[in-house]
C-alpha cells in the first residue's frame, strides 16, 4: 500500500494551520533528496523547459516530456503527493483532450494529481477531471502559458477590477473540485484575501506569506538557474558555484594526473 500523502492530507493541513511545502522535481534524484527533507508536494513542474530543456518559455514542453519526468520523480520519491504540470495545449482545445491528457498523467506517468492554469475558461476541464477521479491543482496570476498574452513576466492582479477577477476564479476553481490553487506573482494582499476566503489550500509563489504554502522552483531555490532571478525567489544555496568549483577540481586534476589515484583504480 502506497505510504504518499493524500489530497486529503493537503487539505487538511489548511484546516489545522499548517503550512504546505511544495518544490517542483524533474529527475529521480533530486525528486529523492526533496522528498527526504520533508516537502508535502513534488510539483512535475513544466518550467522543466525552461530549467532543464533550456528554453525561453514553457510553451514547447509536451505531454510526453511530463509523463517521462513524472516517471522519474515517482520513481525517486515515496512520501510526497506528486502533481504534474499538463503543458501548454493539452488541455485548452477540448474537454474530451484535457481527460485523456490527465488520465496518461496518472494512468502512465504514476502522478497523485494534475495542474493546469487558468480560471473561468478552464472550469469545465476542471469539473470534467475531477468527476473522472483526476485531482487538480488551479493555477492562478501569472500564468506562463499565457506568457504572450500576459505581455510577459509581469505582476497580475494589481488594481480592484483585476483583482476581483482572480478572486472570482479562485472561487469557480474550488467550486468545480480543485483542491489547491497555485497563486503566482499577484499582490501580497490579495494572496491574503484569496487564501482567507478559501477553503481550499493556497500555494503560493511570489504571492506573499499569507497563502497556506509555497512552492518554488528546485533550480530556483539551490542557486543552479542564473538565467532568470525573479524578486520572489529565494536562493538557499548557491549550487552553480558548487559544480563549478567541483567541476574544475575534476579537471585540474585530470590535467595533472593525480585523479584517478590508486584508490580508485584496481589490479
Ligand atoms: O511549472 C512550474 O514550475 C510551476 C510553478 C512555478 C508553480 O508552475
Amino acid at each position: 500500500m502506497s505510504q504518499r500523502l493524500t489530497v486529503q492530507h493537503i487539505r487538511d493541513m489548511k484546516t489545522r494551520g499548517e503550512r504546505i511545502a511544495m518544490v517542483t522535481a524533474y529527475d529521480a534524484t533530486f525528486a529523492r533528496h526533496i522528498d527526504a527533507a520533508g516537502a508535502e508536494m513534488l510539483l512535475v513542474g513544466d518550467s522543466l523547459g525552461m530549467v532543464v530543456q533550456g528554453r525561453s518559455s514553457t510553451l514547447g514542453v509536451t505531454m510526453d516530456h511530463m509523463v517521462y519526468h513524472t516517471q522519474a520523480v515517482v520513481r525517486g520519491s515515496q512520501r510526497a503527493l506528486v502533481v504534474a504540470d499538463m503543458p501548454f495545449m493539452s488541455y485548452q482545445p477540448s474537454v474530451e483532450l484535457a481527460l485523456r491528457n490527465g488520465g496518461r498523467l496518472l494512468a502512465h506517468g504514476g502522478a497523485g494529481a494534475v495542474k493546469l492554469e487558468g480560471g473561468e475558461r478552464v472550469v469545465a476541464a476542471v469539473r470534467a477531471l475531477v468527476d473522472a477521479g483526476i485531482p487538480v491543482v488551479g493555477h492562478l496570476g501569472l500564468t506562463p502559458q499565457s506568457v504572450h498574452t500576459l505581455s510577459g513576466f509581469r505582476v497580475q492582479g494589481r488594481g480592484d477590477k483585476q483583482g476581483a477577477r482572480i478572486m472570482e476564479d479562485a472561487l469557480l476553481l474550488e467550486d468545480a473540485g480543485a483542491f489547491a490553487i497555485v497563486l503566482e506573482t499577484i499582490p501580497l494582499e490579495l494572496g491574503k484575501a484569496i487564501s482567507a476566503r478559501l477553503t481550499i489550500p493556497t500555494i503560493g509563489i511570489g504571492a506573499g506569506p499569507h497563502c497556506d504554502g509555497q512552492v518554488l522552483v528546485c533550480y530556483d531555490m539551490l542557486g543552479l538557474y542564473d538565467q532568470i532571478a525573479p524578486k520572489f525567489v529565494k536562493r538557499y544555496d548557491n549550487l552553480a558555484e558548487h559544480v563549478r568549483a567541483a567541476t574544475k577540481a575534476y579537471i585540474d586534476e585530470v590535467r595533472s594526473g593525480t585523479f584517478p589515484a590508486d584508490e580508485h583504480s584496481f589490479r
